[in-house]
């Protein structure tokens, strides 16, 4: 019996120590001693994030070779390219939690993890690369502003860094659908449509309400996340208004409405029906999505086998390195 509660209460006294450090804004590092549950929260979120930037390079990856000129073609490149980036280093992120990017795949391949909601939806015309930068890679920067602010050391620095790259990508979208914008009226029409067909699910990126939120109260309370759900997504809506004004485009919500009061645009309801079967797996591009991953998982198999021939080739033991 006093063996069981020793630990208890070494553990409650890390516990106390831990959530000290959290309050006065240490960041932790992954040689810190951490909850299991801080570990796990960490794991989950930032596993769906990086499964997000490398799903998310499918629906534009679409286009590049359909950009309408070379420079458009080499930005849309650049870009895609930048996102395989992201995946990257949040993957090396989630190894530092001890979890290795080839159970990670596993998941994402298996269909048992999640990645955001907003890849699955199809790229139909030119202007929904517009559209996705603007509006997709505005709603990350307002979300992973904030996580840059994390408690977790390597998160938090990814994020810093993927953020100044989402601004490259969300001002190559702004100025794809200025152009069309101020272009013909077929043009017009087509940005119009791209902005009709990405506003709600841009607004589906940041979750569920808070009162839905089953996680936020726990990253709250460790610092991961500094600002809910809603709060980001109020955030977002206020900057995509007055740059939609800025270019002549129409928000697709006849509910929405300027409170003086506040400053805030008052938005119409989200159909949240819709958000949780794109979760679950039957949006309209899922299947799609994770049949190309796949496809790219098997293509790739002997990029893998010959990296770890080469490790085991460098290292002279039979293949120590383990290339996910
Ligand atoms: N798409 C898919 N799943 C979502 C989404 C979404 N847009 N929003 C919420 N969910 C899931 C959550 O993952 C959670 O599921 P789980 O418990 O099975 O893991 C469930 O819905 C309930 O949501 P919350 O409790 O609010 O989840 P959480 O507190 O983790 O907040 C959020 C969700 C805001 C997306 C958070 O995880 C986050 O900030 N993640 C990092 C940013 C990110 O992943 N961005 C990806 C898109 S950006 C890009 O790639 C360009």
């Amino acid at each position: 019996m006093e063996q069981q509660q020793t630990p208890s209460a070494v553990e409650q006294a890390m516990l106390a120590e831990f959530e000290r450090r959290i309050a006065a804004g240490e960041t932790v590092e992954p040689k810190d001693w951490m909850p299991e549950r801080y570990r796990k929260q960490l794991v989950r979120m930032m596993s769906q994030h990086a499964h997000s930037e490398v799903v998310g390079m499918l629906p534009e990856g679409n286009w590049i070779t359909r950009a309408p000129s070379l420079r458009r073609k080499l930005g849309l490149l650049a870009k895609v390219q930048d996102e395989a980036g992201h995946g990257l280093y949040i993957y090396c992120g989630t190894e530092t939690l001890g979890v290795g990017r080839d159970e990670l795949l596993d998941q994402l391949l298996s269909g048992k993890a999640k990645y955001s909601s907003i890849f699955n939806y199809p790229t139909l015309t030119w202007a929904d690369i517009g559209a996705i930068g603007w509006l997709v890679d505005g709603a990350a920067i307002v979300n992973q502003t904030m996580l840059a602010k994390a408690s977790y050391g390597p998160y938090a620095r990814a994020m810093v860094r993927i953020c100044k790259e989402e601004n490259f990508h969300k001002k190559q979208g702004f100025e794809i659908m200025t152009v069309l914008a101020g272009g013909t009226p077929a043009q017009k029409a087509m940005a119009q449509d791209a902005l009709d067909r990405w506003w709600w699910p841009s607004l589906m990126m940041f979750g569920p309400s808070d009162k839905d939120s089953p996680n936020s109260a726990e990253l709250t309370k460790w610092g991961v996340k500094r600002k809910g759900n809603d709060e980001l997504r109020q955030r977002f809506v206020n900057q995509t208004v007055a740059q939609a004004q800025a270019i002549g485009l129409t928000i697709p919500d006849p509910e929405l409405t300027l409170d003086e009061a506040t400053g805030d645009w008052k938005f119409g309801q989200i159909d949240w029906d819709e958000f949780h079967r794109v979760i679950s797996g039957d949006g309209p591009c899922n299947r799609e999505r994770l049949a190309a991953r796949r496809k790219a998982h098997d293509d790739g198999a002997w990029v893998r086998a010959a990296a770890e021939a080469h490790a085991a080739k460098q290292d002279g033991q039979g293949g120590a390195a383990r290339v996910a």
